[in-house]
This record gives structure tokens, sequence and C-alpha cells, in this order.
């Protein structure tokens, strides 16, 4: 009998890699170059000759792609995230699939900290200027910006955190270091908020009216989309700065752009982009917004972490085991999972050709 197979799309830190080769599965990476998308034929023909495959966000899973494989036994996403993923679909194919939840929420509370102040004190304007050596004189005019904590006014700035999950839990109670009134708002997690010392619950439009900040840490869901839409924005404070380190699509970028480029808010910090990689005409060359590229979670630790995550997320798959981190648990009751989970392994069947 020949070994299972895993299709890991592109390639994921060592760590993960490692496991499975401990593991024994045969892999088949994809795309070795870390500048390099996948593409549709590789993602095809990857899918078909797998038993399982480790995603990541870059890979649209549709209905059409599910379809590729009966014999498909798990879907192992590398992020927490899996709006790329169709997951009602995968459901009803009887595809378990899986994340990689906590092991993020640190890192990716540090970057919305760091983007948070980065686009109140203008620290990469600033850098910028210093890197053209264009700084001849001190002056009291220089990179103003806007307070995070009390500073010269006194009074206490009002963070408004907008999806209260772990990530933003985490943004939370960072907060308290910088003596700031925190409220937030999530239509699920309402009890979490009364429950948490120190936030307090708002409605959207109170939270927007509100906040000198606004995160964003909700999923991206039909609900989601365009949640910070030209109302939203325009019921902000002319003071305030918008940041996103969810999913891109959860603000109509569009209307951020107009927005800003008005002085409608009063800056944005961007870790994602509506249709990433791709950003709204202009929004790079406006003065009053920092643009990182989708790095949240991107520490050295992290990133290896979440590939030996999603290593052992795909092992389970492959074993026909609850995943530890499964997103559709609901798919073990399902007769179309346990034909899958009973299926020949993809070593012993021939490799599908590209259509
Ligand atoms: C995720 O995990 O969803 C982030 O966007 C990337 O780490």
């Amino acid at each position: 009998m020949t070994a299972s197979r895993i299709f890991v799309t592109r390639r994921i830190p060592q760590r993960g890699l490692d496991v499975l080769r401990e593991a024994g599965v045969a892999m088949q990476v994809g795309q070795l170059h870390d500048e390099n998308e996948v593409s549709r034929e590789q993602l095809v023909d990857g899918i078909r000759g797998a038993d399982v495959m480790i995603s990541l966000l870059t890979e649209r899973l549709d209905r059409s792609m599910l379809e590729l494989n009966p014999q498909l036994r798990g879907i192992a996403n590398y992020a927490v995230g899996y709006n790329n993923i169709d997951v009602q679909a995968a459901t009803e194919l009887g595809i378990p699939v899986s994340n990689t939840p906590d092991v993020l929420t640190d890192t990716t509370a540090d970057l919305t900290w760091a983007l948070l102040l980065a686009v109140a004190r203008r620290i990469p304007q600033a850098h910028q200027y210093m890197g053209a050596r264009r700084y001849k004189l001190w002056g009291p005019n220089l990179f103003l910006g806007g307070d995070v904590s009390r500073g010269g006014s006194g009074m206490r700035k009002v963070l408004g955190i907008v999806g209260f999950g772990r990530i933003g839990a985490a943004v939370a109670r960072r907060a308290a270091g910088f003596d700031m009134d925190v409220i937030a708002h999530d239509p699920y997690a309402r009890a979490t908020i009364a429950d948490t010392p120190g936030v307090r619950w708002a409605s959207l439009p109170e939270l927007l009216a509100q906040s000198d900040f606004v995160t964003l840490h909700t999923p991206l869901t039909a609900e989601t989309r365009h949640l910070i839409d030209v109302d939203a924005l325009a019921i902000m404070k002319r003071t305030a700065y918008l940041i996103n380190v969810a999913r891109g699509p959860v603000v109509d970028e569009r209307a951020l752009v107009l927005a800003l480029r008005a002085g409608e808010i009063a800056g944005a910090a961007l870790d994602v982009y509506e249709n990433e990689p791709e950003m709204t005409a202009g929004l790079e060359a406006l003065r009053n917004v920092v643009i990182v590229p989708h790095i949240a979670s991107a520490s050295h630790d992290t990133r290896e972490r979440m590939s030996t995550m999603a290593a052992e997320n795909a092992l389970a798959h492959l074993r026909g085991e609850r995943a530890p981190n499964i997103v559709n648990p609901e798919v073990y009751e399902t007769e179309q999972w346990r034909r899958r989970s009973q299926s020949v392994a993809a070593g012993d069947r021939p490799i599908g050709t590209v259509a």
C-alpha cells in the first residue's frame, strides 16, 4: 500500500513540514517560492491527488474545487480565518475543515496596537522623512499627531472594538496600559463583553460615534461585509482613526479612501485589503494612512506554531479523527464524511488531470 498524500498548497514553515515527514506521509507542496501563488492547474491537480490538503488564505476553495475529489478527507487551513473556504459546501460534501486559532491572538493584538500607535503618531511618515535626510531643524509642528493615552488634553481616549472574540479581547487588555475607555460591539459576544472588567457594550452606531480609535476584529461573513461603509464612516469623529486587522472586505475601501481624502476621519491603518493584494487607487498616496501587507500574525514563533498546528490538524483529518481545531464539527455526523474517512489512500489512486 502506498503512503497517504497531503497536498500543501504553498510552502509553510519547516516545522509543520517536519511534523508531516515524521508521520511518514507523502507530501506535495504546490508552490515552493513565497512570492508565487499556486496556479489553478496546480491546485486542481493537487486536490485531485490528495487525501488531505493544507491550504493558505490565498486559495479560494469554492464548491467546484471541493467537488474535485470525492475522497478528500479534510482541509487544514493555515490561518484562523477561513473565509477562503466555502465551509457550508465542505460540510455538505462531508469534508472537515480546521484552522489555527489562539496561537496568533497575541501577535495579532500586538500588531493592532503597533498600527494604532503608528497611525496616530505618524511613525512611518516621520521615518520616511528621516530616511530622506529632510530633518534640518526641530520645530513645534513637526509631525503632529493624535494622543493615544490622556496626553495634553488630560481626557481619556475611547477605544471602540468591533468583534470581541479572542483577538478583540486581547486588544482590550492592552488598552489598560493606555488608560483608555474601552467600548465593544459584537452581537455574538454580548455576555462576554458584559463579563469583561473595564469594557462596556455599545451598539455599532454608538461605538462609531464615541470612539477615538475603532479597531476591527470580526470574521468576514455576509453580515460583516462592508460593515464599515460610507454611512458608518460618516458617523465616526473627524479626529478618529480606523484600524483593520480583520479582513479587507469588512471595510468599503473606496468609501474609506474618499473619507480619508476629505478628512472625514483622521486616519486609517490597514493590514488587509478589500481585493487583496490589490489596493484601491490612491490609498497608498494618502498622508493619513499606514498600510502593511497582511502581517498581523507574522512573528517567527507564531507562524511556526501555526504550521505545526495545521500539520497536526491535517494528520487528524487523514486518520479520520476529530481534528483539534475543527471549524465544522457537525460534519462528523454526516454519512458523506463516513464514506470519505473510509476511502482508499490517494497513493493508490491515479492523479487526475486538469479538465
Ligand atoms: C489569519 O490567520 O486568519 C490571518 O489573517 C493570517 O494569519
